[in-house]
């Protein structure tokens, strides 16, 4: 069966990449807006009886959403026999509780609505902490990719002596699997959220590690706060400067430059969201699963 990538905004240089598969072909598509703000899809290309992948990575959700729809609508309609989705970054992973009376649990709604209209989706590390597995949640096929080898593999090339820094209980699981893989020693910090830019991190014991570089390692990167309490923490404690990995590098608003200015060494990312941090390639990753 023809394999054909189809490509949403922002995902071309991913999509050039992927589309060196063997078998597989990047289809022509057209997505704009109206002057009056609604979306106009077009696909030019012959999908008949063809499996169609999307590549759209998810962060800033809501305005993709509804050309996603349309897009696998359309693509069903042209008589593509499967429609998966490629989001690198998957969106809406967080509000996993009603964690105030009222509230809309939006990891499990985002997850029925993906699950309607697409047959398959592929991402990277999703932020799973109250759920388990996206099987919990999500009603298709899931594959996922993982980023803690290829992390660990640019910390070996590129720092001599690193301290693994969590900087809260829920990075645990890829801080552990980074050092793990690194082969470097580790601390997970404990961090309490008063408001979405408000957040207390506790101050990392590093008395023995003066001759070491704080690696700090999170899956999302948002506001950046939790990354700057702890550069903070850091340098008051005259480490040498912190460099700060983030998987998925949302960077809301101003977030990125706050980071860099708070007295950070490097901040680098993998490239499940496009930006200039992006130093790790999971093309490859990607590509198995495929
Ligand atoms: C926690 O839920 C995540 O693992 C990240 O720690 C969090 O998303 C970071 O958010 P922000 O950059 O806004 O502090």
């Amino acid at each position: 069966m023809k394999t054909i990538l189809f490509c949403f905004p922002g995902n071309e240089v991913l999509a050039k990449k992927l589309s060196e598969k063997p078998g597989f072909a990047i289809g022509g598509l057209e997505i704009r807006q109206f002057p009056d703000g609604e979306s106009y899809v077009r696909i030019i290309s012959n999908v008949k009886d063809c499996r169609s992948i999307l590549i759209c990575s998810l962060d800033r959700p809501d305005n993709k959403l509804l050309p996603l729809y349309f897009t696998c609508r359309a693509l069903k309609e042209l008589g593509s026999s499967r429609v998966e989705l490629v989001a690198p970054y998957l969106a809406y992973m967080r509000q996993d509780k009603r964690f105030h009376p009222g509230e809309a649990v939006t990891s499990d709604a985002f997850a029925a609505l993906l699950s309607g209209f697409v047959d398959r989706l592929v991402t990277v590390d999703p932020h799973l902490h109250r759920h388990h597995s996206l099987a919990e949640i999500y009603s298709i096929p899931t594959s996922l990719v993982h980023a803690a080898e290829p992390i660990s593999q640019w910390i070996k090339n590129n720092i001599q002596k690193s301290l693994l820094i969590g900087p809260d209980e829920e990075s645990r699981q890829w801080v552990e699997a980074v050092a793990k893989a690194a082969g470097a020693p580790f601390e997970v910090l404990l961090k309490n959220r008063k408001g979405d830019r408000d957040v207390d991190v506790s101050i990392p014991d590093v008395e023995k590690y003066h001759d070491h570089i704080p690696v700090l390692v999170d899956d999302i990167i948002s506001t950046a706060h939790t990354m700057i309490e702890t550069v903070k923490h850091l340098n008051e404690l005259r480490m040498k400067p912190p460099v700060c990995i983030g998987v998925h590098p949302v960077f809301a608003g101003d977030a990125y430059a706050e980071l860099k200015a708070a007295g950070t060494g490097e901040i680098i990312s993998c490239n499940t969201i496009i930006h200039p941090s992006n130093k790790i390639d999971l093309t490859h990753q990607l590509s198995i699963v495929l």
